[in-house]
């Protein structure tokens, strides 16, 4: 019998464990232990947040990327894909729509899109910032200098999603094309940061390669880093990319993360991922009860969803869009949780 309560509880009241305890809670898949997790987080997000689960109105702005990452689907040497790229207009019609369906944060992603401008940008930001002055502007639109950073900060952004994907350079290197590396990515970190970003990290879990060490390193670098924005999910693999053949992340592995990251990261927000809603039809659920406390419905126009395709077969239906807001409240509501509407802002808890 391993000490699995012992260790969970030293979890939740530490905020951290040995490496070598955090891999074997990582590795092992063993329903005793997850259910241990699975409450222990459970009730520090309880604590926190009650049973209320914040929502952000996804807008997936462009699918044109100028990089090649083995694992997504967008990616520039996909030929067999209908690029599209939203314009302002568009984006703030998005943004009219979700704001009357009741979100007040909108998170803009999209891929690296050399079209997409700095100045495009900061005028769309600026645009929705003057429209919706109660709202939270979330950026997730990749690498970019720290004067770009700046510029979009001051143009009203106040938070900004880039996962690490992975700590471990070499691992990196095997999941981005030359040119791509592990210390750039933390260097935009570190700037978002120290702009006065509430920054967002996290990476896939399962992804080519991965091992349960990485994953430690993830999840102390995580600690390190201190994000008030957490998100991971399962890898997917998608056609036609080079991984299109390398199995999808383990679910159970997955939720075990998540639970991990709610008990070292108590008040951080920790969405139950599209990836991991995909994954499983219960993954969403599974999320929230193994203690995340964000969903991102999907508010980019419909007829274009399908082409955001990060991955083969990714939900964009029913309870992961923005017009499916009622199934969403229903499928809370069966697990005790419902909506909260507020931005959720970090330490505004
Ligand atoms: N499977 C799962 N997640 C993926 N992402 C990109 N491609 C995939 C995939 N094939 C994730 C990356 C990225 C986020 C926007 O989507 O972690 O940071």
């Amino acid at each position: 019998m391993m000490p699995w309560e012992e260790w969970v509880e030293q979890l939740r009241r530490d905020r951290t464990l040995l490496p070598d305890r955090l891999a074997l809670l990582v590795e092992t898949d063993d329903a005793e232990l997850e259910t241990l997790l699975a409450n222990a987080a459970r009730s520090v997000a309880r604590l926190h947040f009650g049973n209320g689960v914040y929502v952000r109105g996804l807008i997936e702005v462009s699918n044109y990327c100028r990089n090649g990452c083995y694992y997504c689907g967008i990616r520039s040497a996909n030929r067999g894909l209908q690029r599209y790229r939203l314009n302002k207009v568009q984006i703030l019609e998005c943004c009219r729509i979700g704001y009357s369906l009741g979100f007040r944060t909108f998170v803009l992603q999209g891929g690296e899109d050399p079209l997409q401008t700095d100045d495009f940008v900061e005028e769309v930001v600026s645009a929705i910032h003057t429209i919706w002055p109660d709202c939270a502007i979330t950026l997730s639109l990749g690498e970019k200098s720290r004067e770009s950073y700046e510029r979009f900060f001051r143009a009203g952004a106040s938070r900004y999603l880039l996962r690490h994907e992975t700590y471990d350079s070499a691992h990196y290197r095997s999941l981005h094309p030359p040119g791509m590396s592990r210390d750039n990515r933390l260097r935009c970190l570190d700037d978002l940061k120290s702009i006065g970003y509430q920054t967002g990290t996290g990476i896939m879990v399962g992804s080519p390669g991965q091992t349960v060490n990485h994953l430690v390193d993830d999840l102390l670098f995580i600690q390190r880093f201190r994000p008030q924005m957490i998100g991971i999910g399962p890898f997917l693999p998608h056609h036609a990319t080079p991984f299109a053949h390398e199995p999808a992340g383990n679910l159970r592995q997955t939720l075990r993360l998540l639970s991990i990251l709610r008990l070292m990261h108590p008040l951080a927000l920790i969405p139950s991922t599209t990836a991991l809603a995909t994954l499983s039809p219960e993954g969403r659920t599974r999320g929230i009860l193994a203690g995340a406390n964000v969903v991102m419905p999907n508010l980019s126009p419909s007829s274009l969803r399908s082409n955001y395709a990060l991955y083969d077969d990714k939900a964009c239906l029913g309870a992961e869009s923005a017009e499916g807001i009622a199934q969403l409240q229903s499928q809370l509501e069966s697990i005790g949780y419902r909506i909260d509407w507020g931005r959720g802002d970090f330490g505004d808890v």
